[in-house]
């Protein structure tokens, strides 16, 4: 049906005869003559795919920018150009939309004081700490319950410094119980391919063997003191130590019979990040992205993720009362801060929750700040009870 989950994309290409990316009621009737399909329903396709009732069906419609239109777009429309209302039957749609902002902003609230950090963290060593979460998931199926991801981030292995490699051998002893995914979200290095020692490769690939493993790479894996391209050999290692590369795919992972996807975007800043394109239908199972700097994701509305895991910021390793470490990185251009995150947990929507880990390494040094390290999230359900008042 054109009207549910229509690739955008497609549309626009089989429809937009002048090729300015819109597509006109003119041009659609068109299309709708070439699938028989007859003016009554043409109208109310029209309509629908028209979000934001400007009277053309363009990219701008896709509220969620996912390529698709559907109702989710309906529902998270924020900006409906009222003064070129094209149809009669649009009073009133502001009311709504207002309506449904309250509701969104107050069941994001409510779920970003639903996730539980456990009592005390363990220690690793050398100063690290294992955080355990139990993270609320809206709608999570029942096979999923209990779930476990391992989350690691910016070890930034340094020539030298045995302790980094400690950590990883350190954290397998701490972990306990096998964690169904790790997921490492960049920066394996310090400053060069020869922080990357065999020794390291073999702790991360000690590293819990049974569970499935992710990554993306970081912004300090692209290139080396002389400028010399490392990613790919950093990818390399990585996929040695039995870790598979997310960085612009797609991995749908089956546990206990549900489907977690996962996704993963290449760094912002020396990559080349891309949103992935979800395809039809796996907007409605549980989606999980993994990126290093949470910049990748920035000016898109994230209303298709329930989880979105990076790294990068170490908590800004320093936090006093005139100087915030993440204020360090965004002015020199290393972090544009549009979501408004800084450290550990942000909800962005009603569906999805953002999570930055603090890093398992420190550069200078740690000062009133979280410790570094790694963290277990557990995903437990969460009913939205939250009606409109
Ligand atoms: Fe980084």
């Amino acid at each position: 049906m054109i009207s549910e989950g229509m690739d955008l994309a497609t549309l626009i290409e089989v429809s937009d005869k002048h090729g300015d990316g819109l597509v006109t009621p003119r041009e659609f009737h068109t299309l709708c003559k070439e699938l028989g399909i007859d003016t009554d329903a043409e109208q109310n396709y029209f309509r629908f795919l028209d979000v934001n009732r400007d009277g053309m069906i363009s990219a701008d419609d896709d509220q969620i920018p996912d390529g698709y239109i559907d109702q989710m777009d309906h529902e998270f429309i924020v900006n409906p150009q009222r003064s070129t209302e094209p149809y009669a039957n649009s009073n009133g749609v502001s009311q709504r939309l207002e309506h449904l902002i309250k509701i969104e902003m107050r069941n994001s609230a409510k779920r970003i004081s639903q996730v539980r950090k456990s009592e005390s963290a363990e220690t690793i060593g050398n100063g690290n700490v294992l955080c355990t979460y139990s993270v609320p998931i809206l709608n999570l199926p029942m096979a999923l319950e209990g779930a476990t991801i391992l989350h690691i981030s910016d070890i930034h292995f340094l020539k030298g410094n045995k302790k980094r490699i400690d950590n990883i051998n350190n954290l397998g002893a701490t972990l306990g119980h096998v964690p169904d995914v790790i997921v490492c979200t960049g920066d394996y290095i310090k400053d060069d391919l020869e922080d990357f020692t065999d020794d390291a490769v073999e702790a991360l690939h000690n590293l819990s063997p049974e569970s499935r493993k992710f990554f993306v790479p970081g912004n300090h894996d692209f290139f080396g003191k002389n400028g010399k391209r490392t990613s790919d050999y950093v990818d390399g290692l990585m996929m040695e130590a039995g870790y598979q590369n997310l960085t612009g795919r797609h991995q749908p992972l089956e546990l206990r019979g549900a489907v977690l996807n996962f996704y993963g975007i290449d760094d912002a800043l020396l990559g080349k990040p891309e949103i992935p394109v979800l395809e039809p239908g796996s907007r409605y199972e549980k989606n999980i992205l993994i990126t290093h700097n949470l910049d990748a994701i920035n000016n898109s509305f994230p209303g298709c993720w329930d989880l979105i895991l990076s790294g990068h910021l170490h908590s800004g390793e320093i936090n006093l009362w005139l100087y915030d470490g993440v204020d360090h990185l965004i002015r020199t251009g290393k972090y544009s801060n549009l979501n408004g995150q800084r450290r550990k947990w942000k909800s962005l929507s009603s569906r999805t929750l953002s999570y930055v880990s603090p890093g398992f390494s420190t550069h200078h040094a740690r000062i009133n700040t979280e410790k570094a390290g790694a963290t277990l999230m557990t995903l437990t359900n969460y009913h939205q009870i939250s009606k409109a008042a």
